[in-house]
């Protein structure tokens, strides 16, 4: 007996110095020390020894037992600091990692607000595509076969009957085409134009088209309708003038200026010494245009207006240069959080 217990004690000291791993070392546990370890067979062992035996053989196991776990428990601690080295436990007193939050882009935002503006005063909104036929873009909006708009130098033409959009008035017809008078609905969209980039003109912009059209609609809706919006936009103490203008689709057609708010109407760069902005295009429908959808214009009367929200947002927060708009700059985006 003695002689095994010997035999053991080496052997487990042997096989916990090898042990690498936690789960190394749990396999020398269990070969020496589970229910059928070489261990508990020595206690199994101790009963067929006689009664003189017992009491020494039973002191010399116990001690075998506390040594082979006190041997298991230093074992463990030594690899569980060793693999804490290599995993570094998580340091919980760390600041944690802020994601950046992003903001609604400025273009969103100006017409979002264009949008309540509108739908405050009963308007839809709608929406039609950025491929466009040529109808739909110019001939349903009353625009001359030799109509210098349609010239290759303004229009990217996809085939020649279909071409990226130049303005969001072809959505006047299809609403039209698809809707009985009264119609009232705002349309904003990207619209695209073949001109060079510069300050001033980008390839791609944005619009937000109106229309209404019923029985007896007049000028002077229309005018009310914008000077009331532009107040709510660009400020109640606003002064604005209407400037008789041409568009093919529009008959009378006007353009709306307000007083250039950086010099106050004194003149300066921006407004090129005439004190004025642009701010839109509006007219009353062509009765060409009506006859084209299959409106009755002797019964049918109607308004339309146009806007560019590059340039809205331009003029609303002095930003001089529209390519920003499409440069995805940080610094420029975070100005109008
Ligand atoms: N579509 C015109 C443009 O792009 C703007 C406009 C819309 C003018 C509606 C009058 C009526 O310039």
């Amino acid at each position: 007996m003695e002689h095994k217990i010997l035999e053991i004690r080496a052997a487990y000291k042997s096989e916990i110095n090898q042990a690498a791993s936690l789960k190394q070392l749990d396999e020398v546990r269990i070969k020496f020390l589970s229910r059928n370890g070489s261990v508990s067979a020595l206690f199994e062992e101790m009963k067929t020894l006689t009664k003189e035996q017992k009491p020494l053989a039973g002191k010399e196991l116990n001690a075998l037992r506390n040594f082979c776990e006190s041997l298991f428990i230093a074992k463990k601690e030594e690899i569980e600091a060793q693999s804490s080295i290599v995993a570094p436990k998580i340091d919980l007193s760390l600041p944690g990692v802020n994601y950046p939050v992003g903001s609604r882009h400025i273009l969103t935002r100006t017409l979002d607000e264009i949008k309540s503006i509108f739908k405050s005063y009963g308007f839809s909104v709608s929406g039609g595509p950025e491929l466009e036929s040529d109808f739909n873009n110019f001939e349903a909006l009353n625009f001359q076969a030799d109509h210098p708009a349609r010239d290759m130098q303004d229009t990217f033409f996809v085939t020649k009957d279909f071409l990226l959009r130049t303005h969001t008035s072809p959505v006047q017809i299809r609403l039209m085409q698809n809707n009985k008078p009264p119609i009232r609905a705002i349309m904003p969209g990207k619209v695209y134009r073949n001109e060079a980039v510069s300050s001033r003109s980008y390839c791609l912009f944005h619009q937000v088209e109106g229309l209404y059209v019923d029985k007896h609609v007049t000028f002077a809706e229309l005018k009310g309708t914008l000077v009331a919006f532009a107040k709510e936009f660009y400020g109640s103490n606003l002064k604005y003038r209407f400037r008789p203008s041409y568009f093919p689709f529009t008959e009378p057609s006007a353009e709306m200026d307000i007083t250039c708010f950086i010099c106050g109407g004194k003149g300066c760069r921006v407004c090129k010494n005439s004190g004025w902005l642009e701010v839109l295009g509006c007219g009353m429908v062509d009765p060409n245009v009506f006859v084209k959808i299959g409106y009755d214009p002797e019964e049918i009367t109607g308004y339309a207006f146009g806007m560019g929200i590059e340039r809205t947002a331009m003029l609303k927060y002095g930003i001089t240069d529209i390519r920003t708009f499409f440069d995805n700059d940080i610094r420029f985006l975070n100005q109008f959080k």
